[in-house]
């Protein structure tokens, strides 16, 4: 297995590229299964996570084209409507083909996404909704199956405002009989690209990134060209790096708005945040002071920075308490930050991190996606060097991690199993 090797100390200086959204392609290339049409998508990066979704596409009859970060979908002979358990335990957002594929074609067999480290990660608020939109839902020898002979628009409310439910009810809805309203749904930017690549398709979707979703249909959709938003959790992961190495670092393709609560949280801890168009630049000071932090859906601060916001606190003066308020369990990084000299107490859903002078590097292990890049993030700043083991999580989500950040000075490389 591949594991990168990090050796602490230096401060990244220089300028990095944030790549496409992984939150917003995944939706994406799900809703290219509604249209018979063509979808080209541009600015798609390369994932572990974008592989499997395109390995799901294939598997249920998409045609896929790839040009570097150029991905073209022929939905024209999509035909299986069965996601087998083996696709969807390597990724949850597998499911986020069932809205399309109901939509479409009045049925979708799904296996239980399996629950992953983070949580057990139930799919209730997806199935109520399509059941609410006239789909009947059978869950045997773990397979989901919705079928319906056509759905109707319908009021829907969340309980949460689950992102992923709030993107396959959209998606299913814009093949509804008349309106589909979604009231409590996710605000992530994620979901105005989606609304965005949907409407461009054809679709008649408003109020994305607002609580309230109105979907007309059912719409006849067609084919569309379009280019993912930059990922903000990425950019965010980098503007922490800056922040804690004590670095002087510009991240470009990035949309400052969706990062507002990272810059709040980095200005808060005595970073130095300077916004401008399409690009922030982060200096960090060379001690930093620590804050308290809260998970909550977009705009709150993100669950997916959680992590790495924590690896700023346990080096920071003082003492900082986190809440993990969307998640469960995604703590799981807080052994691995412990083996590492952190000091770390852990109450439920409540961390209190009481800031170090300096980590140790040790070998550790990542359990997921975002609790391996806040590895990374202390490996920059530890002493010595730190092992990190299991990295093809981190390959899930983050593009050419290892070369970005040695490009900004850091001193990481990636080796074969040692
Ligand atoms: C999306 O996951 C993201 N993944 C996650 O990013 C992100 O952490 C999460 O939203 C929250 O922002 C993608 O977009 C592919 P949810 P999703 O449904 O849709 C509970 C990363 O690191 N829930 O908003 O699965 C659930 O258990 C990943 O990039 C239900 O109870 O998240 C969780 O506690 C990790 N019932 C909370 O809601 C449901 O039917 C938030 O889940 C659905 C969700």
């Amino acid at each position: 297995m591949e594991k990168f090797i990090v050796i602490g100390g230096k401060r990244l200086k220089g300028s990095v590229r944030a790549s496409g959204a992984k939150n917003a392609i995944l939706p994406i290339l799900a809703a290219s299964l509604l249209t018979k049409g063509v979808s080209v998508i541009h600015e798609v990066p390369a994932l572990l996570d974008v592989q499997v979704m395109k390995e799901v596409l294939k598997y249920l009859g998409a045609r896929i084209k790839c040009d570097g970060s150029i991905v073209t979908v022929d939905g024209s002979k999509v035909s299986s409507l069965e996601i087998s358990e083996d696709l969807m335990r390597k990724m949850r957002a597998s499911n986020l083909v069932m809205g399309p594929l109901l939509g479409r074609f009045g049925k979708v067999k799904a296996a239980y996404p399996g629950g992953c480290a983070i949580g057990s990660r139930p799919m209730d608020l997806h199935l109520k909704g399509f059941a609410a939109m006239g789909a009947s839902i059978t869950e045997k020898h773990g397979y989901i199956i919705a079928e319906t002979d056509s759905l109707t628009g319908t009021e829907l409310h969340l309980d949460f405002p689950s992102v992923g439910a709030t993107e396959n009810l959209m998606m299913a809805a814009t093949q509804a009989k008349g309106q589909t309203i979604i009231r409590n749904a996710a605000k992530e930017p994620e979901l105005v690209d989606l609304q965005n690549f949907l409407n461009s398709l054809g679709a008649r979707v408003r109020g994305a990134g607002t609580d309230l979703i109105k979907i007309e249909g059912p719409t006849e959709l067609g084919s569309a060209d379009h280019t993912v938003i930059p990922d903000r959790v990425e950019a965010g992961t980098y503007m922490i790096a800056a922040a804690v190495t004590g670095g002087d670092v510009i991240i470009q393709n990035v949309i400052p708005e969706h990062v507002e609560a990272v810059i709040a949280k980095l200005r808060e801890a005595g970073a130095r945040v300077e916004v401008a168009e399409d690009n922030i630049r982060v200096t960090g000071p060379s001690r930093l002071k620590s804050v308290d932090l809260k998970t909550l859906p977009y705009p709150g601060f993100p669950t997916d920075m959680q992590a790495q916001m924590m690896v700023l606190m346990t080096v920071a003066q003082g003492t900082g308490v986190v809440s993990e308020a969307v998640f469960e369990n995604r703590y799981k990084h807080v052994d691995e930050l412990r083996r590492m000299g952190a000091d770390i107490k852990i109450e439920g859903r409540v961390a209190i991190v009481k800031g170090i002078p300096q980590l140790s590097g040790t070998f550790v292990e990542v359990t997921d996606l975002r609790a391996g890049a806040a590895l990374v993030l202390a490996g920059l700043i530890a002493e010595d060097a730190t092992v990190i083991e299991n990295v093809w999580h981190i390959d899930r989500g983050y593009e050419h991690l290892e070369r970005k950040l040695s490009l900004l000075g850091a001193r990481i490389m990636r080796v074969n199993g040692i």
